[in-house]
């Protein structure tokens, strides 16, 4: 372990890895490699790494950040934490192998909607037979936020950049069905999120 402060941190993130991996525990049994979409300070793929020794975990970003993900990975320097390579979903090939699984946390209501829809028509490409996709953040059901503070945080965002917002649970799921995934959970977590399990069909 490293011991670095000054590395790029959330907070967000060291919140939610545990009730994360409580539900990774569950479905990472037959898992060896994850691709991360949006891995930002990368403290999710250095926690279960560290969880997971046998499971390889390739960190991405868009190119402006890759930098940021890159300085905890080379801190890290664990054998499954390789360097991290650049993905845009919006990117019209994917420059990636395939994958037994693909995790993206917070990033859904960050990035365009169009890029949703391009992250459902990309992610096929690189999944393994009978993969694995979990999708952690807040989401609305049939229109409605589950809670105030997230109708609040979703004016917040769009106040950032008028692009992004909370998704609609039914918009997800329409566009992961596209993708040739089944839904298998949906999980309530702390902070008013959600952990979204699919699985390729
Ligand atoms: C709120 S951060 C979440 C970072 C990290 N996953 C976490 O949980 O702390 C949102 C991430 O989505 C990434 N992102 C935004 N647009 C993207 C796109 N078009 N393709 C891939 N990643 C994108 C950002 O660069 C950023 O790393």
């Amino acid at each position: 372990m490293h011991a670095n402060s000054t590395l790029p941190f959330s907070q967000a993130s060291e919140n939610n890895k545990l009730p994360i991996l409580e539900i990774l525990q569950r479905h990472f049994d037959e898992i060896s490699s994850v691709l991360e979409i949006g891995s930002g300070t990368a403290q999710h793929g250095e926690f279960f790494t560290q969880q997971f020794p046998r499971i390889s975990w390739q960190c991405t970003d868009i190119p402006q950040n890759l930098t940021i993900t890159q300085q905890r990975i080379s801190a890290c320097s664990f054998p499954n934490l390789p360097a991290a390579i650049t993905l845009d979903v919006n990117d019209s090939e994917w420059k990636c192998s395939s994958y037994d699984s693909v995790f993206t946390a917070n990033s859904l209501h960050i990035m365009s909607e169009e890029s949703v829809v391009n992250f459902f028509a990309g992610i096929p490409q690189c999944l393994n037979k009978s993969a694995i996709v979990l999708l952690y953040g807040p989401f609305k059901y049939q229109g409605e936020f589950t809670t105030d503070s997230n109708a609040r945080f979703d004016l917040w965002l769009k106040q950032q950049n008028p692009e992004s917002g909370v998704r609609d649970f039914e918009r997800i799921q329409e566009l992961a069905t596209a993708a040739g995934l089944s839904l298998l959970e949906d999980n309530s977590m702390p902070a008013n999120n959600q952990l979204l399990v699919f699985k390729l069909n």
